[in-house]
């Protein structure tokens, strides 16, 4: 279960989201963060999964980055959290240091095309950037035997291709939750399931 403190400072980026949806603000400068209950959810699901290598594309302000970040702490694992855009990466760490959680995680300042190819044998990964991007970044994925990958806004893109390419994986067992915006939860097969 996530911290009171954890809880805190979730609720108070989602505040400052939904204050900047109701405001107008152009698209790049929202942080679009992650519905606390989706939040709630990905922790969960991590920890129970006892996920240790763990991976995020589009950490914005954070929140998504506390639930992974808490998970890490559990499970004894890390965290790889990267995003493109230096101010919202800035407020994640300086959030994180102060629950202290900075230590589980390794915040990447990039452009995931250019450095996913670093991260092997991933165990749990959460995709929440722009939609033309999941399939190809889903590809690009070096996943463990079983993983998981989460992958945000399916119900409010529209995300068909995404949603049809991951379950055309061999082996591949995938849902769409009704949590948040919607998630398409992916499980890879173990080794041996895969005969
Ligand atoms: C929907 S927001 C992520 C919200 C975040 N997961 C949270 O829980 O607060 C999408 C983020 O993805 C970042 N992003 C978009 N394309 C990216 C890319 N190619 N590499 C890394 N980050 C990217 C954006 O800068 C933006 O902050």
């Amino acid at each position: 279960m996530l911290s009171e403190a954890q809880r805190q400072a979730i609720a108070r980026l989602w505040a400052r989201k939904v204050e900047q949806d109701a405001q107008g603000l152009a698209r790049a400068l929202r942080h679009r963060n992650l519905e606390p209950d989706s939040a709630e959810f990905l922790h969960a699901l991590a920890v129970g999964a006892r996920a240790r290598r763990m991976l995020e594309i589009g950490g914005s302000s954070g929140v998504s980055t506390i639930a992974l970040a808490a998970a890490a702490r559990a499970t004894s694992g890390r965290l790889v959290s990267i995003e493109i855009e230096p101010e919202r990466q800035a407020e994640a760490r300086e959030t994180l240091r102060e629950l202290e959680l900075l230590e589980y995680t390794e915040l990447v300042l990039a452009d995931a095309r250019e450095v996913l190819g670093r991260y092997s044998d991933l165990d749990l990964v959460f995709i929440d950037c722009e939609k033309d991007d999941y399939v190809p970044f889903f590809d690009l994925l070096s996943l463990a035997p079983g993983a998981v990958v989460v992958a945000d806004n399916i119900h409010s893109h529209q995300l068909t291709a995404y949603v049809r390419h991951v379950r055309s994986r061999p082996g591949a067992s995938s849902i769409t939750l009704p949590v948040g915006q919607g998630l398409e939860v992916t499980r890879l097969p173990e080794a041996k399931e895969t005969r």
